[in-house]
């Protein structure tokens, strides 16, 4: 197995396959009882997030305890931080105190690829800034083969913010090895200029967008990292751009990495539809997490 997850190019394909299957393997673990495969004990896994997080954080949390490892769990706020200390003193003293792998987010790009060249442990990326988020384009993958059984030949549209989804960037590089056609869908403001020279076509109306698309991954307005809103307002971004009920055709899976808008880029009306599988994710997501962890760990 790989020694670090930076990103998406970190996995060959037959790496990405064994992981999905891994996944099926601690899904199942999950659904017994005892809910633990105990194959970590021993090790310690430290959770260093500077940016905000609910359920990439917990996952990660709960995953490493399903196996069994301990979790050491670092914010940025109330930390030494604020006193000077930088981020790689920082991990260093965390690494001193006995930590087997570091699970990152951060706001600056290439925070994990940083840290992997200076820790002697794996470094898994949970989010770098508006770069990549690997672990959670693993898991909407792992969310649509669980559903369809498949992912060679679907077709997946993708609607929201482009520009500062760092899961849009990962789903760009995880869809040509695995088989996945996109479908890309933004106002123009937020396409980043060189993904019309991808090969995946993009769209500028929702209708156009998901037609034909076996599933819909709606991403949040990432306004923290927005100067201006996508249009001229953010009123303006949901009268154009909401995914509605009449956008979804039955069979269509809808997804979201959370966390939801509701009555921005989902209607609220979509929280009870059948097509929705976002809690299904969540779920998926500590299987994956599961996954990494062992491969990293012990693969
Ligand atoms: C995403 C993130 O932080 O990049 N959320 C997540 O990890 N589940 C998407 C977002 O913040 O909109």
């Amino acid at each position: 197995m790989v020694r670090h997850l930076r990103g998406i190019r970190d996995l060959t394909l037959s790496q990405i396959q064994q992981l999905y299957e891994l996944a099926d393997r601690f899904l199942e673990v999950l659904q017994q009882p005892s809910r633990k495969a105990p194959a970590l004990t021993g090790k310690t896994i430290a959770l260093l997030f500077f940016e905000s997080s609910t359920r990439t954080r917990l996952s990660f949390e709960l995953a490493a305890k399903r196996l069994g490892a301990d979790v050491l769990n670092f914010s940025a706020a109330g930390s030494s931080l604020s006193k000077g200390e930088t981020l790689l003193d920082t991990a260093l003293n965390i690494l001193a105190m006995g930590v087997d792998a570091f699970v990152v987010r951060h706001g600056g790009v290439g925070t994990a690829y940083f840290l992997a060249q200076h820790l002697p442990v794996p470094v898994i990326n949970a989010g770098d800034g508006t770069n990549e988020h690997p672990t959670q384009a693993l898991l909407d993958t792992y969310t649509l083969r669980r559903h369809f059984g498949r992912l060679e030949g679907l077709t997946l549209a993708i609607i929201g913010d482009l520009l500062h989804s760092r899961v849009a960037l990962s789903h760009l590089l995880l869809a040509p090895q695995i088989g996945l056609s996109l479908r890309l869908c933004a106002p123009p403001s937020l396409v980043p200029p060189l993904w019309y020279r991808v090969g995946f076509p993009i769209y500028h109306q929702v209708a156009s967008a998901v037609q034909g698309a076996d599933a819909l991954l709606v991403l949040r307005m990432q306004k923290e990292r927005q100067k201006n809103p996508p249009l001229a307002s953010w009123e303006e971004y949901a009268r154009f751009y909401q995914v509605k009920p009449e956008h979804l055709t039955e069979g269509q899976v809808l997804m979201h990495p959370g966390p939801v808008n509701w009555g921005v880029e989902l209607h609220p009306a979509l929280m009870e539809t059948s097509s929705n599988r976002i809690l299904d994710q969540v779920l998926y997501g500590v299987a994956i997490r599961m996954a990494i962890l062992y491969a990293l760990l012990r693969g």
